[in-house]
């Protein structure tokens, strides 16, 4: 037995060194077979010793039991963000506001890796706990897939108890493979490596987290009491020599036009990189500077992040795709050819308009210049007149209808041409797709592939038709077994019991969206009621004007419209207001008619919980952030709201706080 605990040191001391010359040092100095048979032979012992298992075994990089939820751990000390800069104006700023403060100053340059934060909790020189970043305040114990990364030492060659910071991605190379690997079996690939990143470290089963060759880059700690280190530079080189892997690339300057020259090199150069990076973070070099400059509520003052300007690439526009949406209006899409931007692959844009194309001289044939807005829509930023193929035309909009051939018109003071025939087609089909959405009917499965179906075998000509449909109509469409149709038929079914403003919202009355629905709701109760009343009235309601009025009250006096409303009572389709009335409500003070917005993941409550308790408290929930906005909540990955509010100044709140509140106000 003690030779057995003799090899198993042996073994462990062995895979921990090819771990760390392979993943660390990217310097392998034994083959792969050579690990994975030294893993088999620890392997083996553990099964049949399981007490000579311990928790730091090499073993557990190949994953282990799956979980059945992540648990919820407060941050020791929270984990801040980072302000950002985006042009050399900005960062002059950054410098001059630091130069002032603490005098001359050096910086450190690193690559901005575009992975997600996590944060590694070491103690006595075990790794014992990871965390994901959540709200910054609280974030998710994800320890067992964390263990998966080879890149993170189980455990150090020092007795340390801290915490180290860093940023776990996955690279190209396994991003690449992971996606053929979802396409061979017909599954949806990820957008971009940070994406699947995240979904790979929340993972319920560490052994599939395991085999998506993640990495990791560390860049901070959040107590140096141990270290040497009196810059930010050494202490990432005392972080190497404890064995962690930190990013190389990393850059001490003497002054913002060195910053400058780095920047301008990794624009360059990175698109040579084994892993994405969205930007360079600039640090002030010196911890004692760093901690005269200090912090302000969300994050440091000492450090900045350049964001790189958004990724262009060159295609060609095959062709202009007209689409008719629930309204009519006519939305040219231009077909590109497929080209990746900003980690995705894009083949179609929307051009807005026919005013935009022609603004921008866009004709079929022309190279274009793409790029994704925020990062996320692709845009056609322009054409390129020296490429212009000789035959190409410039563009004309049909006059009709390409789904119903009715003419196109164009109303006055609006920019989209509109198709007016209240029987076209494609008007129907995308108002039935609206009706069954989130935040209309909300009925799951029943998704734009199954209306399509529907509709085109004249199965359903109207929305009240959903509820007519039965297992016959469903079991002959495509990919439909019998327990598809029966959790389909009991979505449309339970949906029969939607408060009255999902109904109303999904009718597609033009201008009336959810927000206003939920307020004819509130105010009218019934339907019914609301057949009964003039435009007058209703532009007595605050924020209805006499567009948004007339539309209700015309669109109510259709007989058509009745009598598909009678169509849908035969189907005892609910018709009356089941959420609480404002006037019944006391409020809070603190809450009392102050607009808020809520943006990204809430943890511990739907953001249509949190809303709704706001509104009880006598808040306005908005989407939108503006000066008007009070309060702006943030979840996780909260995104451009955020940076909105940050810019006006508006107050932010993390879920703790609302959290806190809430005890605050119900105790
Ligand atoms: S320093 C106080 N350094 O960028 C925050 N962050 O908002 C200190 N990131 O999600 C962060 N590479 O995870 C720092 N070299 C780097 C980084 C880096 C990527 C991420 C970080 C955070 C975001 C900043």
């Amino acid at each position: 037995m003690a030779r057995l605990k003799d090899r198993v040191a042996e073994l462990h001391r062995l895979l921990n060194q090819y771990s760390y010359e392979y993943y660390v040092q990217d310097n392998p100095t034994v083959p792969d077979s050579e690990y994975d048979k030294l893993l088999r032979e620890l392997i083996d012992i553990e099964e049949e010793h399981p007490e000579l298992r311990a928790s730091d075994s090499p073993t557990v990089r190949v994953g282990g039991q799956a979980q059945s939820t992540f648990e919820k751990v407060n941050h020791d000390t929270p984990m801040l963000s980072l302000g950002n800069a985006f042009n050399e104006v900005e960062l002059r700023k950054f410098d001059q506001r630091i130069r002032e403060r603490v005098g001359d100053v050096e910086y450190m340059c690193e690559l901005k890796i575009d992975g997600l934060a996590v944060s590694l909790k070491y103690e006595d020189g075990q790794f014992v706990q990871g965390l994901t970043r959540g709200d910054g305040t609280t974030g998710e114990d994800i320890t067992e897939n964390l263990k998966t990364i080879h890149a993170i030492p189980l455990k150090i060659n020092s007795p340390l108890s801290f915490e180290v910071r860093g940023e776990a991605y996955m690279p190209r190379q396994s991003f690449l493979s992971l996606n053929e690997e979802k396409k061979r079996n017909d599954e949806r690939p990820f957008a971009n490596p940070r994406n699947a990143a995240a979904g790979s470290l929340r993972q319920l089963d560490s052994k599939l987290a395991a085999k998506r060759k993640l990495s990791v880059f560390l860049y901070s700690v959040n107590d140096f009491t141990n270290f040497k280190a009196d810059t930010q530079s050494e202490a990432l080189d005392e972080l190497d020599a404890l064995g962690y892997k930190t990013n190389q690339e990393r850059e001490q300057v003497g002054s913002i036009d060195e910053v400058l020259k780095y920047i301008e090199k990794w624009t360059e150069k990175r698109e040579d990189l084994p892993y994405d990076i969205d930007g360079i973070v600039i640090k002030v070099n010196n911890l004692k500077q760093q901690q005269e400059m200090g912090f302000t509520q969300k994050s440091p003052r000492w450090a900045i992040a350049y964001k790189f300007p958004a990724e262009e690439v060159v295609t060609t526009l095959k062709d202009i795709e007209l689409n008719i949406g629930r309204t009519g209006a006519v939305t040219p899409t231009a077909i590109l050819e497929p080209v990746r931007v900003a980690g995705t692959t894009v083949s179609r844009a929307s051009l807005h308009n026919e005013d935009l194309i022609r603004e921008k001289d866009i004709r079929i044939g022309d190279s274009v210049i793409i790029k994704k807005a925020g990062d996320i829509i692709p845009e056609v930023v322009k054409r390129i007149l020296e490429r212009r193929p000789e035959n190409a035309e410039p563009y004309r909009m049909p006059t009709h209808c390409p789904s119903c051939g009715h003419e196109l018109v164009r109303i006055e003071g609006e920019v989209a041409l509109r198709c007016i025939n209240p029987q076209c087609q494609a008007q129907l089909v995308e108002g039935l797709i609206h009706f069954v959405s989130r935040q209309a009917m909300n009925i799951d499965g029943l998704g734009e592939k199954i209306i399509r179906q529907l509709y085109d075998n004249h199965v359903i000509k109207d929305i009240a038709d959903i509820y007519y449909l039965t297992e016959d109509d469903l079991l002959p469409l495509e990919r439909m077994g019998t327990k598809k149709v029966n959790n389909l038929l009991a979505a449309i079914e339970h949906s029969k019991q939607n408060s009255v403003e999902h109904l109303l919202f999904g009718l597609g009355i033009r201008h009336l969206g959810i927000k206003a629905s939920q307020v004819l709701a509130e105010k009218y109760g019934t339907l019914d009621q609301l057949f009964n009343v003039t435009e007058e009235e209703l532009m007595e309601i605050s924020d209805f004007g006499h567009k948004l009025a007339q539309s209700v009250v015309t669109y109510l006096a259709n007989d058509d419209i009745i009598a598909l409303i009678n169509k849908l009572k035969e189907k005892n389709i609910n018709m009356s207001y089941k959420g609480f009335k404002r006037t019944e409500v006391e409020g809070h003070p603190d809450f009392m008619n102050k607009t808020i917005v809520l943006t990204g993941k809430l943890q511990n409550m739907t953001r249509k919980e949190a809303s709704e308790w706001l509104e009880r408290q006598g808040a306005n929930v908005t989407s939108s952030v503006t000066k008007k906005t009070d309060i702006v909540i943030a979840g996780e990955d909260a995104g451009s709201k955020l940076d909105k509010a940050e810019k006006l100044g508006i107050s932010v709140w993390s879920e703790e706080d609302l959290i806190s509140k809430q005890a605050e106000i119900e105790d």
